[in-house]
Parts: C-alpha cells; structure tokens; sequence
C-alpha cells in the first residue's frame, strides 16, 4: 500500500520508518528541507536506537522516502498520516491542534481517490469530527474517511514499541477505512497482535486515558514514597508487594523525581481542558498533575537538606539531564526545574548526560557541562543522580569517593541499593526508603 505521513518528528519518522519495514512505500513530508536533507543522506533528527538502520535500510530498497513535496507524496496514495506537533497553546494548555488544520487542508488540495486521512499525532477527542467537517467543506465526502490510530510508543524503545505493541487502535466510521486500516497492520494482525477497532471519538479518548493512566501510577507511588520516607518504609518493596497483584500490576510503579517528557505533561494538562469544556471535574487527573509539579521542588529542597540545609556557595555534581535514558529529550525534564532551584539558592552545577548536553545547553543557564560523568564530581560537596542511564549504574565508587570533597549521594531514581554505598562509607539518600 501507498502511504504518506506528514511531519518527521518522533512519532511521524518512527511510524514511517516502520511501516516501510511492514513492506509498505511509504514517503514522509516535511517542512524543514534541512530535516529531510539530512534523513536522505541517513542523519537522524533524533536519538533514538536502532532508527538509523532501519531508515537507511528501507531508504536502500526504495520503501521508504523523504521529501518536502507534499503533492508528489499523495500521488497515489490510500492513506496519509498526520504526524505533526500537537503541543501545549501557549497560555491555556489546550493542545494547540493549528499544525494539524493546517496539514489537512493542504493534504485536501492533493486528495483526487478514495484516501484515509488518519490522525497519529495525540489530539484530544473530537478532532476527527472536526477534520470531517474541514474536508467536507473542500471536497466531495465520497473521496475521504477520517480516522483515528494514535500511537503509544516509548522514546527509546520506540522500534520495539510499534514493531510489537501491547495493542493497536483504530478508530474508524465506516467499513471501507476500516479495511484499509486493517491492510496497513496487516503484519501485526498475523503476529496476533490485539487490535481494538472502535468508533473515532472512542480511540481518540484512550490515547489520553492510557497516558493519564500511567502518569496517574507515577504520581501515586511518589505520594507513597514520601510516606515511605517518614515511616521507615521501602518504596520499592511496596511497589513489588503491590504489583505482583495482577489488578494493580508492576509496572510505572518506580518513584523518582517525577514524570517528564513529551507526553504526559502535556497530555494530562490537555485531558483536563477537554474534560473542563465538558463540564467533568476530573479531579484524579488534576492532582496527578498537582503532586508531579510539586515533586520537583520538592526534590531540589531533599538535595538542599542532604547538603546539611544550604547549597550557597557549594558545588553540585549531576549525571543525568534528560526526562529518561536512551533519549536526548529534554522536554519537561525534572532538571530543568530541580537544577534552577538549585542555583537560586547559591549552587554552582557541573552536569554530565550522555545523549542530553546540547539540548540542555539551551534550556538551562549557567551549567558547566562535562564529557565524562567523573569530570562532573571534582571537589564537589555532592552527587545527585537524576536520570537512570546505564553508565551510571557501575560507576567506580571508590574513585568518585576520592573525587567527592563529601561523599553525599541523592539518588533520585534508586539506582543504588540503599545499603550499597552506606558500606563504602557514602553518605546515600535515595527515593521512598
Ligand atoms: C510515554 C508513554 O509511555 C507512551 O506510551 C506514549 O506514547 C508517550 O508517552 P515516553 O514519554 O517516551 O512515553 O516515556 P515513558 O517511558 O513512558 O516515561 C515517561 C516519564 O515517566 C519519564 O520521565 C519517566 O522517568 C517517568 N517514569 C516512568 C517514572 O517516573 N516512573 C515509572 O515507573 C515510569
């Protein structure tokens, strides 16, 4: 089948990339020439691993192409793709959906056969309604469906993700989209992967319902570790005990310095608009995103205290920058709120990330950045791990032991067991024990 997706961001180029590897001629579109300039000659826009094979190997055998001319990719195409941004509109937190308006009605001057305008990008429910209403006004309602397949991929595991999903969801009107739907997850419905075929506003609300769930997961077992903190409790133990019972489930159940990223703040945030529209409360969802924004002081004051009270005039060592591992986002990362309080009170920060340093570069002031996570740690009077990356699990604590002025320890993401560097003779405080 002949597919379009346009924008090249995580989702679009993800996408894409794989459906080519389904067998599919694929041809994705974007504004920025220097974006696509660089995806033809195999330069990625993003770090994310495995991407780069396997769009260099599709690009190869002519699955898979990139251009910034929208109408030659919808020559004969039965489905196209909108991809594109959906951030938080400036002032309400609204997803602000102008980017994909936009695309319909240029993707609108280019439909002359039967074509399925599917949205993958996040957009709150009835989005797809509005799209009809928008391409109705431009053609004839016999040469278009809309539908709805949002996409649920993990940055850094996102291959993985879309090759072999928990499920796929479509949410379609009619028979006809639903069967080109079918034909383009063809390969994941002979892996027996689940597929939820549903009505359009239906799939459009589990999108926010599975991000919101999990965000919910998050903020609740870090409620529970502050509790676990004043009771002499263990956090981790908790989340075992309690996720072993197959209701509840053992993962997102990992406290830490509260979600970041390019989807759950901005996805809890809109859900709360949609539902205030509609005049439902939503309170759980409310305060998840209440107890994450709070979290991060929170975490800047536990550093504070762990440095005996102040951080003026003192010199903080951070590993880890971005909003998880295996990423160079920093969107909404904890740091970029943890690593200004932290200099408001008086703190110098060195920092070392191993993807994260050049995007950090530009969103925070005044760090002095490291390539090597040890440089980060010389005469510092503390370590405060933020992000779980790999290399930050072995690291040489002997060696960091001698580097450290005082050997303090906040680990904001258990990485160490809590009785590890105690016997090194760290002083060591973790989340929730
Ligand atoms: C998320 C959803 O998982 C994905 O399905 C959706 O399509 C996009 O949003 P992503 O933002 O890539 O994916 O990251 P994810 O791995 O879900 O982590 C999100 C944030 O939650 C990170 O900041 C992470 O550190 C935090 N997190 C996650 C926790 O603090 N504890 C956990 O147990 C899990």
């Amino acid at each position: 089948m002949k597919i379009a997706v346009i924008g090249t961001g995580y989702v679009g180029l993800v996408s894409g990339t794989c459906f080519a590897e389904f067998g599919h001629e694929v041809t994705c579109v974007d504004k920025d020439a220097t974006k696509v300039e660089n995806l033809k000659a195999g330069i990625m826009p993003i770090y994310e691993p495995g991407l780069d094979t396997l769009v260099n190997r599709n690009v190869a055998t002519g699955k898979l192409q990139f251009t910034t001319d929208l109408k030659s990719a919808m020559d004969g195409t039965e489905a196209v793709f909108i991809a594109v941004g959906t951030p938080s509109r400036r002032g309400d937190g609204h997803a602000d959906l102008q980017y994909v308006f936009k695309a319909v009605e240029e993707v609108a001057s280019y439909i002359t056969t039967y074509t399925v305008v599917i949205t993958k990008s996040t957009v709150p429910v009835g989005t797809g309604k509005k799209i009809t209403e928008i391409l109705s006004g431009l053609l004839d309602t016999s040469l278009f469906d809309v539908a709805s397949n949002p996409e649920f991929l993990r940055e850094g595991a996102a291959i993985e993700d879309f090759m072999r999903p928990n499920r796929v969801v479509v949410g379609t009107e009619t028979d006809r989209a639903r069967d080109v739907m079918k034909e383009l997850y063809r390969p994941l419905f002979l892996n027996e992967t689940p597929m939820v075929f549903t009505n359009r506003e239906t799939a459009e609300v589990i999108k926010y319902a599975a991000n919101a769930f999990l965000a919910t997961k998050i903020s609740f077992i870090n409620e529970m570790a502050d509790l676990c903190e004043k009771v002499g409790a263990d956090v981790q133990q908790v989340s075992k005990g309690i996720g072993l019972d197959k209701r509840i489930g053992g993962k997102f159940l990992n406290a830490g310095p509260g979600y970041g990223g390019s989807c759950f703040p901005k996805d809890t945030r809109a859900l709360i608009h949609t539902a205030e529209d509609y005049d439902v409360p939503m309170e759980i969802v409310r305060s998840v995103v209440t107890v994450n924004e709070n979290r991060k002081q929170a975490m800047a004051q536990k550093i504070i205290d762990a440095a005996g009270g102040t951080v003026d005039g003192k010199k903080i060592a951070v590993l880890g920058l971005t909003f998880k591992p295996n990423t160079d986002d920093m969107r909404e990362s904890p740091s970029l709120d943890i690593i200004p309080a932290l200099q408001n009170a008086g703190a110098s920060v060195h920092a070392h990330d191993p993807q994260g340093m050049e995007e950090a570069e530009k969103l925070l002031e005044n760090v002095t950045y490291h390539q090597d996570p040890y440089d980060t740690m010389h005469d510092a009077d503390i370590l405060v791990l933020i992000t779980e990356w790999n290399e930050f699990r072995a690291l040489n604590m002997t060696r960091v032991k001698s580097l450290l002025k005082s050997p303090v320890v906040v680990d904001l993401r258990n990485i160490y067991g809590h009785a590890d560097l105690p016997s090194l003779g760290f002083t060591y405080i973790g989340i929730g024990r």
